[in-house]
């Protein structure tokens, strides 16, 4: 049983979400969240196939080729999307892996629907993947896909990449299913996290749970990597912090059309002297809620002039149905009204806020025209969303208000870095990003660019293929 693909992503998503039409038509639209911003450009230049769910219940879609690459829908029925998406994927493995923000719920039944999607996606990378293909699998939804791959496929070799914190051993402990989770994930040749603490937190509990044994002083030290001894074969563990396209939104932010339309944004908004920006998937991780009230205490405290400041809040909608996100939703909106009923004036408010994608041009122009960007998660694996906007920034113009819990903060030192468990330390952190002198501002952000700008999403995916081949030949000569 083997395919035709010698390169395979698999995702819970595929990078496109299939839409329904009232007239009964369907179309593809690009599908939210940073995994495919980052994946995308790679499979674009790089032949392979990707299997995931088209984002929609109990259809059954033909493999297609959509924007250069090829797709091989899974099918998820009305149930499993409530018990393995929404349930175990997001309402157990999310909250646990950032911080228990909310409480996880563990739920026997959401267990089974895991278990046995991600069966179904072994069982279909099993029916595509090529003699000896590379499979890379990706994020939380799918830890179990290493191990049945392996069972069922034991000549291709097994990339997993994390988008998510991997938690701290003391949080993960809480997990029922713990043992099954990390053999799953031993199934792997490679095991990738975003920073070394990840790696060290899953080495730690390699051994723990799985009674394998590790080496763990080597990681995240330049190429070399962590292992774990699974018998006659060895699974590597490291830390590749990922990244965008960097070259391709810097040329894109420099083109004509999208700087004339940062102009108009700001003459649409009043031509206040201050835009402030906030974009995100509408998520309780994001610090949302923590960025409004440190707009809403410094207005208080005449440290912000409502009428020369404008806040623009982006915010695409996500797991809609989960209650922790519609209670996210009203806290938000309800800050939102807060307020623009006491500093705002009629056709001027103080806070923008658009609950819905925006078209990737349209979002680039908003970053162009922002002088304060502000990524202040609560926990975040990465975020994309604070290196999209110093890419955008060829001007030397703008400044990165950051949390210390976005991985990017490991990166991105010379932003304005904030606790968001702290709300004095956001409303300084703002408040010195809004007073900035021009100076200091241009030296922050070529710093920054001179990182992302070398740091892409290439040089992610090429360390991680390369590490991936390399251990695949270091198992083979065992
Ligand atoms: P996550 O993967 O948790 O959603 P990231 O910041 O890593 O967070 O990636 C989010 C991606 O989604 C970025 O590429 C960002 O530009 C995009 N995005 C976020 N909000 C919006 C929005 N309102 N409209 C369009 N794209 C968005
Ligand atoms: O990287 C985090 C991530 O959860 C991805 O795995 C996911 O595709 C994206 O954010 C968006 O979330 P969702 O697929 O649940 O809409």
């Amino acid at each position: 049983m083997t395919g035709g693909s010698d390169f395979v992503v698999v995702a819970n998503r595929l990078p496109v979400d299939l839409e329904k039409l009232p007239d009964g038509t369907s179309r593809w639209k690009r599908s939210p969240g940073g995994l495919v911003t980052a994946l995308e450009p790679i499979l674009r230049h790089n032949s392979g196939a990707w299997i995931g769910w088209p984002g929609v219940a109990d259809v059954d879609v033909e493999p297609i080729i959509e924007g250069g690459i090829d797709l091989h829908p899974v099918r998820l029925s009305a149930q499993e999307v409530l018990d393995y998406y929404e349930g175990f994927s997001n309402d157990t493995l999310w909250p646990l892996y950032h911080d228990v923000i909310v409480k996880p719920k563990y739920v026997r039944e959401w267990w089974t629907a895991y278990v046995e999607v991600n069966r179904r996606f072994a069982e279909a990378t099993a029916k595509v993947a090529a003699e000896g293909a590379i499979v890379w699998v990706q994020d939380y939804q799918l830890q179990l896909v290493p191990k049945m791959l392996r069972m069922l496929r034991p000549d291709v070799t097994i990339g997993f990449f994390l988008h998510i914190p991997f938690p701290p051993v003391e949080l993960f402990m809480q997990m029922p299913w713990r043992t099954e989770i990390v053999q799953g994930l031993l199934g792997a040749d490679l095991i990738g996290f975003h920073l070394v603490g990840g790696a060290q937190n899953f080495l730690y509990l390699a051994k723990r749970l799985a009674g394998r044994q590790t080496s763990r002083g080597a990681v995240g030290i330049r190429n070399r990597l962590g292992e774990v001894q699974m018998g006659n074969r060895s699974v590597k563990v490291g830390a590749f912090p990922i990244s965008i396209a960097s070259n391709e939104i810097d040329e894109l932010s420099k083109r004509k059309d999208i700087r004339e339309r940062a102009q108009q944004i700001r003459k649409e908004l009043g031509d206040p002297d201050k835009i402030i920006l906030g974009v995100d998937r509408l998520d309780y991780t994001k610090g949302i809620d923590v960025r409004l009230d440190a707009v809403l205490e410094l207005l208080a405290e005449h440290r912000m002039d409502p009428n020369r400041t404008v806040m623009l809040q982006l915010a695409t909608p996500s797991r809609e149905r989960v209650q922790s996100y519609i209670e996210l939703r009203g806290h938000v909106e309800q800050q939102v009204g807060r307020i623009n009923g006491e500093y705002g004036q009629v056709g001027h408010p103080v806070v923008h806020y658009l609950h819905r994608p925006i078209p990737r041009g349209e979002l680039m122009a908003f970053m162009v025209a922002a002088d304060v960007m502000m990524v202040t998660p609560l926990r975040d694996g990465m975020n994309l969303v604070a290196k999209e906007y110093v890419a955008c920034h060829s001007d030397l113009h703008g400044a990165l208000v950051l949390s210390e819990f976005a991985g990017a903060a490991a990166e991105l030192i010379h932003s304005y870095l904030c606790n968001p468990h702290d709300l004095e330390s956001v409303k300084d952190a703002l408040e010195s990003a809004l007073t900035q002198d021009p100076e200091t501002g241009r030296s922050r952000m070529r710093a920054l660019r001179r990182q992302v700008l070398a740091h892409d999403v290439d040089r992610w995916a090429r360390a991680f293929l390369g590490a991936l081949e390399k251990s695949k030949s270091s198992n083979s000569v065992q």
